[in-house]
């Protein structure tokens, strides 16, 4: 290249200014993100990046809580929204507004509550964990990051991952259970569903972890209310779900409500800058929960909405659902130098990256499709059936009661038996009640004709007090050779705002199982709930429990597979079930008492009534002795245990094995027990299968401090499976 042609090149290159130049690359779809992000960034103006940091909601909303809005009020360079409508005309209108009307045209991304389904409706999350089965949990997920991004949403608040242990805060539905290392696996699975390997497809989207962190310890059950929690607590039971769902590649983390210990997690530097973002490397974005930013002023935080963004922007949180704190008051607490321009672009940086790795600069429209292509196909219906299969938890079987013996006649008996409305759970997205199977529906499928075989009497209504439908219940009980009890909660029970002082079903249902009981007729009781409930009084009195949760659209066909023995049921319960409310907070992983053989209740059992982990099957299973490759083993060596399974029944099953860790002495103490892996097999009638746990010690029978260290002592460590335990040394 001739000389003057290099001069010329150079001088038109100094010429350009930095942003004309840049301005080039935030285009090019075969930039690095990065470059992309930080030309664009390069970009901005102050009020631009200010727009980017503020979330509203557009279209029709459904959860009284949250209020919608229209497209005309809403500013085009605004950089989130929650969208309510099920079809993407309303949210491609508002992109073509962000398109066009801003000066860069930087793309809107939409987010929504697809929790378990977005309108193929799943089972809740916490019937999801009864199942143990991560993988047909991702497919499930899949499916709902599907059915959302051709509506219009490229990014679902959920997965929850809130260990939970107080069953009358009604979010313990939304979750995974008690346990730390169950609410991970599931956190990762969802992670891996919704988002796939690249969240620029046009099925895909972005995952986000909430509710950061330590939601679940709300006091006495309570919502919104604060959580006393220790760094120990906060290091070993309410951070490793967020560890693991973070390492599994999550876009987005929403903080939560709870106020920790004396700082509200949304405005918590420890929690959002120093583990997350810092320690973790976390790249993606926090969104606060809706309208905590101003709810850190009734919480005490804060004496203003420009003091609780303040505080909000300088812990770590990107984004301001709703309040429109960041949208009123950033600019300002820049410009007075309160917060650091660099602090802003920080924020900006991570929306613009997730905006990028979603592919909305080059596809910010969705496509218009048929809500039959969208909804409810055949195959995503099945997964949703399998799921609601391997969630149910047989709790009880007595004299082996069930499976029902054909040609009995059946009476279907309670408030949930026609139900359609309850099964779908809280949080049920874009589900229609119409698309539930009810219990009666399933029977009738599974049965068939005659229908003499199947009769029905409502009894009552969920709650209230009146009675005047038992003399019903009772004549039709008395025409049928067994009573199928349909009891449990009404939608609204659980989920948000949805704490109860007791965990107890209304009287006027456990009064119904009384009259049912006196007509001698053997009782099998259906629940369908969203949380572990009070069974003390009801227990005794039916033959055969079956825990269905609310299993979403699947419903009763599930249902009637269990009960006919076309299923044999396999759930385990992944949240105890207290004996009484009185005993709450009561789960596995507790620590040990200082008396072992005192302390109990002078008035009651101080034992549970079903614990977690169990769950009864239609066949028996026989585990084996443990065995270990090596029973001493350094810190840094590996070691695995195995164990064989015998099916020793007539029926096939599937057994979940689930693994405990016990560390008798540490230098922090340790629970009794710790759940550290799982795994799920068919075992045919006769047969015999091998389960194995690879054992790192750090990961698995260390320990982490108040600091998140995690350590490994020396010692002996116990490790059990089924009934049946074998030790570890660890020199
Ligand atoms: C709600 C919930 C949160 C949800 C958000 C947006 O208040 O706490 O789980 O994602 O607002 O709807």
């Amino acid at each position: 290249m001739n000389r003057t042609i290099i001069i010329g090149t150079v001088a038109l290159l100094t010429a350009l200014s930095p942003q004309t130049l840049w301005a080039q690359i935030y285009k090019d779809r075969h930039a690095p993100i990065e470059e992309r992000v930080e030309d664009l960034l390069s970009c901005m103006t102050l009020e631009e990046k200010v727009l980017q940091l503020h979330q509203r909601t557009i279209g029709k909303n459904k959860n009284s809580n949250n209020i919608g809005e229209k497209i005309k009020d809403i500013p085009a360079g605004i950089g989130s929204l929650i969208y309510y409508e099920d079809w993407p005309e309303v949210r491609n209108d508002m992109q073509k507004k962000a398109m066009e009307e801003s000066r860069l045209g930087i793309p809107i991304v939409f987010g929504y509550d697809a929790i378990h389904g977005y309108r193929t409706i799943y089972p809740i999350p916490l019937a999801q964990a009864c199942a143990w089965n991560p993988s047909l949990a991702e497919k499930a997920c899949a499916v709902s990051a599907r059915e959302a991004r051709m509506s219009g949403v490229d990014w679902t608040f959920s997965p929850m991952i809130d260990v939970a242990r107080d069953p009358r805060w009604g979010r313990v539905a939304e979750g995974y259970g008690e346990d730390p290392y169950t609410n991970g696996v599931f956190a990762a699975a969802s992670v891996r569903g919704y988002q796939g390997n690249k969240m620029d497809s046009k099925e895909n989207v972005a995952a986000c972890l909430k509710h950061y962190v330590g939601y679940g310890a709300s006091e006495a059950g309570r919502d919104y209310v604060y959580t006393e929690i220790s760094r120990q607590t906060l290091w070993d039971t309410y951070l490793p779900p967020y560890e693991m769902g973070v390492k599994a590649g999550a876009a987005t983390v929403m903080s939560a409500f709870n106020d920790i210990s004396g700082t509200p997690a949304t405005a918590h530097p420890y929690a959002l800058k120093e583990i997350l973002k810092g320690q973790w490397a976390f790249d993606g974005v926090i969104v606060s929960d809706w309208a905590a930013v101003k709810q850190l002023v009734p919480q005490g935080f804060a004496s203003s909405l420009k003091e609780a963004s303040l505080k909000s922007i300088r812990a770590g949180l990107d984004i301001d659902m709703v309040s429109e704190g960041y949208l009123n008051h950033l600019a300002e607490l820049v410009k007075e130098g309160s917060v650091p321009m660099e602090e802003v672009d920080e924020a900006v940086r991570r929306v613009l990256r997730l905006k990028f790795r979603l592919g909305l600069f080059e596809r910010p429209y969705t496509p218009e499709s048929s809500e039959s292509e969208r909804f409810l196909r055949p195959q995503d219906v099945a997964i949703a059936e399998r799921l609601a299969e391997e969630s149910m938890v047989l709790l009880k079987n007595k004299d082996n009661i069930l499976p029902l013996t054909a040609g009995k006649r059946i009476a279907l008996i309670g408030p949930m038996a026609k139900e359609q409305e309850a099964l779908l759970g809280s949080w049920k997205g874009q589900g229609k009640a119409e698309d539930v199977t009810s219990i009666w529906e399933g029977m009738r499928k599974e049965i068939g004709e005659p229908d003499s075989l199947l009769l029905y009497a409502k009894g009552c209504d969920f709650e209230k007090e009146d009675e005047s439908g038992f003399a019903e219940a009772r004549a039709v009980a008395g025409k049928a050779d067994i009573v199928v009890l349909c009891l449990g909660e009404k939608r609204s029970w659980s989920g948000e705002n949805a704490s109860r002082s007791t965990i107890a079903l209304p009287n006027i249902q456990e009064r119904l199982a009384e009259e049912m009981q006196k007509t001698g007729k053997p009782i099998v009781l259906l629940l369908s709930n969203g949380r572990p409930l009070e069974l003390c009084r009801i227990e005794p009195l039916c033959d055969a429990i079956l825990e269905i949760w609310q299993p979403g659209i699947a419903g009763g066909r599930p249902v009637a597979g269990i009960l006919t023995g076309r299923i044999n049921p396999s759930g385990k319960l992944a949240m105890t079930f207290p004996y009484s409310t009185g005993q709450i907070p009561v789960y596995y992983n507790r620590r040990g008492s200082a008396r072992r053989h005192q302390g109990f209740y002078q008035d009651i059992t101080s034992n549970p009534l079903y614990s977690f982990g169990y769950g009864l099957s239609y066949t028996t299973f026989e585990y084996g002795t443990p065995r270990a490759t090596a029973t001493t083993i350094g810190k840094d060596g590996t070691v695995t245990v195995g164990v064989e399974v015998t099916n020793t029944g007539q029926y096939d099953g599937t057994e979940t094995v689930h693994w405990y860790v016990s560390d008798p002495y540490c230098s922090i103490t340790r629970p009794l027990k710790e759940l550290k892996y799982f795994e799920k097999q068919l075992i045919k009638a006769g047969e015999t299968r091998k389960f194995h746990f690879h054992i790192d010690p750090l990961r698995d029978l260390g320990y982490v401090d108040g600091s998140g260290k995690r350590f490994v002592e020396s010692g002996e460590y116990v490790i059990s499976v089924g009934k049946e335990q074998i030790k570890i040394e660890v020199k």
